[in-house]
């Protein structure tokens, strides 16, 4: 029997980061507070970013003031810098994360810099946040691939992740940003991680563009690893991957593994309504297999 999982909610940030639909700061805070009904331990809020890069995530600290903060919940915003970080603190954000990538290529389209000057980049960022506080979650992207390299090597995974290990981040979550990992790469990747971040730190971040992220988490679940990044009636997108889809959808994770009797703590019904309120405000249909299925059966 599997101990507990731990997801992590991906919709409000990486979800709506790259959805066409404008949405408004209402919107995105209802959002948040349907999801937080649903018992979820961490709800990303969004990113302190330039607005020129990321417009739809402009809003982020409006959003983050006026959501109704649940004890014992998280809600974690992206900081890339210390430019960042220093709105975070001003808004009293109690978890930020910092991203980074296992490709050079990807690095400078999404950061502007290299992988080695973005960790430079971390270090005052992390210093600083952990000084007052706060936790620090790490991101690495492209970690089962690459839009502009194609493969990528799981050593190269590793050294970035030990990197932020080194840096304070309490957890790595690996981005399969453009969701062309297999199961059995997923298992590499994480044996080769698991040797120099402790199991228990490894979180999954799966895209679901080539439909294999939910056999990736069974991969890594496998593994060992408890923390599973999720969106949202699958949210999202990737700006740097044509036709590439949102994260795993939440409900898709919570059915498999609550069927396969391993707790979320997360409640399924509730969960559909937030499902359902998500799909209305980026004006497209449901299009995660389980948020369809059990919406038309809860209608019935
Ligand atoms: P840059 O242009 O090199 O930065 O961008 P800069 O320091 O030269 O500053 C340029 C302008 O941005 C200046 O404004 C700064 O003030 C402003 P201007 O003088 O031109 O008016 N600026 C900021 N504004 C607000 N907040 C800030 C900030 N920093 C600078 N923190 C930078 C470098 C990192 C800022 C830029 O590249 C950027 O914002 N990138 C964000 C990219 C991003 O958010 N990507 C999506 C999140 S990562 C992801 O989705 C992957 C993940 O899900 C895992 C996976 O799936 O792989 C996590
Ligand atoms: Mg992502």
């Amino acid at each position: 029997m599997f101990s507990p999982v731990r997801i992590v909610e991906m919709g409000p940030r990486d979800g709506l980061q790259n959805e066409k639909a404008e949405v408004s700061t209402e919107d995105k805070i209802q959002l948040i507070h349907l999801l937080n009904r649903t018992g979820l331990p961490s709800i990303e809020v969004g990113s302190f970013v330039s607005p020129k890069w990321v417009p739809k995530m402009a809003d982020s600290g409006a959003v983050f003031d006026r959501i109704e903060k649940l004890p014992g919940v998280s809600y974690p915003m992206l900081t890339p810098n210390m430019k960042g970080l220093e709105v975070a603190l001003a808004h009293g954000v109690q978890e930020i994360a910092v991203f980074a990538a296992a490709s050079e290529s990807f690095s400078q389209r999404n950061i502007n810099c290299s992988i080695a000057e973005s960790i430079d980049r971390f270090v005052p960022v992390c210093e600083s946040a952990l000084a007052a506080g706060l936790k620090v979650r790490g991101y690495i992207s492209c970690v089962l691939g690459c839009p502009y390299e194609g493969a990528i090597a799981p050593v190269a995974v590793a050294s970035v992740a030990e990197r932020l290990h080194q840096l304070g981040c309490y957890e790595i979550s690996l981005g399969d940003t453009i969701g062309t990992g297999t199961p059995m790469e997923t298992k590499a990747l994480i044996k080769a991680v698991s040797k120099i971040v402790p199991m228990d730190q490894i979180a999954g971040h799966f895209h679901d563009t080539y439909g294999q992220a939910l056999a990736n988490i069974w991969a890594a679940l496998d593994c060992g690893v408890r923390t599973f990044d999720a969106s949202v009636a699958g949210l999202g997108g990737c700006p740097y991957a044509k036709g590439a889809t949102g994260n795993v959808a939440t409900e898709d994770v919570v059915y498999s593994l609550m069927h396969s009797g391993i707790e979320t703590g997360i409640d399924m019904d509730r969960l559909l309504d937030a499902v359902a309120f998500a799909a209305e405000m980026v004006r497209r249909d449901v299009s995660s297999r389980v948020g369809r299925a059990l919406l038309i059966k809860r209608a019935a």
